[in-house]
């Protein structure tokens, strides 16, 4: 049997991709950062099938078996093969595991579903000498990594990636994602993210039932809108590091995310009162220190410190006494950007 070992990292978005339609295409452009620590590592094992009513794939998750990951991978495999056709006549083995805790309430589809295309083509290079269909292997990766879980296709790139067609980078695609580093000045380059989890609970509302609040959405069009306008923004911001105005689109984008939670149809609340704490702390602390940290949020409880580098040690010594109070078992995960 062949071996591979891939390891891909979380990112956190920046302008938040919500809302999709036809095979995972977003309803509008996202940029994220790609995360150092939080980390899922695959290996695949492969080799031809027996025979032809063989299961094809076999799942280690956290050296456990996890039956609904193996049909979900199951699923993908099937769907993916038109595009990497060497996988029709494999087996493969795969074994998956996170360097965060499960119970941290950290969402792990992009980094596991990116560390899982990342193998696949490593395993059609290795296969067949080369890879086909795309400007490069990364690329490739990313859009395997999308059909997998849209956030994935950003976990390919260190650093900054946008992906969801918009004319303000040119050759985004709604395919795959695009590394924008270049176009990124430096002093958003040591960025750090603080994980603080407010909540370790399974989210409460799952990708494809939360992307699908957004069709049909009272406000939808103008969420739409709001974040190609947030993208056409946030790209002056990175390129001329003006901190404080990332501040007000970070958090503007954060909030959105929830708003159309809680005006979808059936509604959600996944703040916590914890969370609006922190988030009031956040500002104050911003306020009377005039350093340029933000919170962001994902789809639930947990709040993101995203916050330059030069502030580490005032911060994570204000985090210690001021917000820990605030985290289920006091738990917060200090993470940064990976470049
Ligand atoms: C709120 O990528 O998890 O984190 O494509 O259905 O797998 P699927 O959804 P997923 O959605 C992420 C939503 C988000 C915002 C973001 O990461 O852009």
């Amino acid at each position: 049997m062949n071996t591979i070992i891939k390891s891909s990292s979380s990112n956190i978005a920046l302008v938040k991709y919500w809302g999709k339609h036809g095979t995972q295409l977003p309803m509008n452009p996202s940029i994220s950062m790609t995360l150092k620590n939080a980390i899922t590592t695959t290996s695949i094992r492969w080799k031809e099938l027996e025979k032809s009513n063989e299961q094809k794939v076999s799942l280690l998750f956290e050296g456990k078996n996890n039956h609904d990951f193996e049909k979900r991978l199951a699923l993908f495999i099937d769907h993916i093969t038109e595009y990497i056709p060497v996988l029709k006549n494999l087996k493969l083995d795969v074994e998956s595991s996170n360097s965060f805790p499960h119970s941290s309430g950290i969402a792990s589809s992009a980094s596991a579903m990116s560390a899982f295309a990342l193998s696949l083509i490593e395993l059609e290079k290795q296969e067949t000498g080369k890879i086909s269909g795309f400007k490069d292997e990364l690329q490739k990766a990313s859009f395997i990594a999308r059909l997998g879980s849209g956030s994935a296709a950003r976990s390919i790139y260190n650093g900054y990636s946008v992906w969801g067609k918009t004319d303000a980078y040119k050759g985004s695609s709604d395919e795959y994602a695009l590394a924008i580093n270049s176009e990124v000045h430096e002093v958003f380059k040591n960025y750090h993210d603080a994980i603080l989890i407010v909540s370790s609970q399974a989210k409460k509302v799952g990708s494809s039932l939360g992307h699908s609040l957004m069709n049909n959405h009272p406000f939808a069009a103008e969420r739409f809108k709001q974040a190609e306008n947030n993208i056409v923004q946030l790209k002056d911001i990175l390129k001329n590091g003006e901190q404080h105005d990332y501040t007000k689109v970070v958090e503007s984008e954060a909030l959105s995310l929830h708003a159309m939670m809680m005006t979808s149809n059936p509604s959600f609340i996944l703040m916590e009162p914890n969370t609006l704490n922190i988030i009031s702390k956040v500002q104050v602390f911003r306020e009377e220190t005039g350093i340029p940290l933000c919170f962001t949020l994902d789809a639930g409880a947990n709040v993101h410190i995203l916050y330059p580098e030069d502030n580490k040690e005032s911060i994570v010594k204000w985090i210690k006494s001021e917000l820990v109070i605030y985290c289920s078992d006091g738990k917060w995960i200090d993470d940064e950007i990976k470049i």
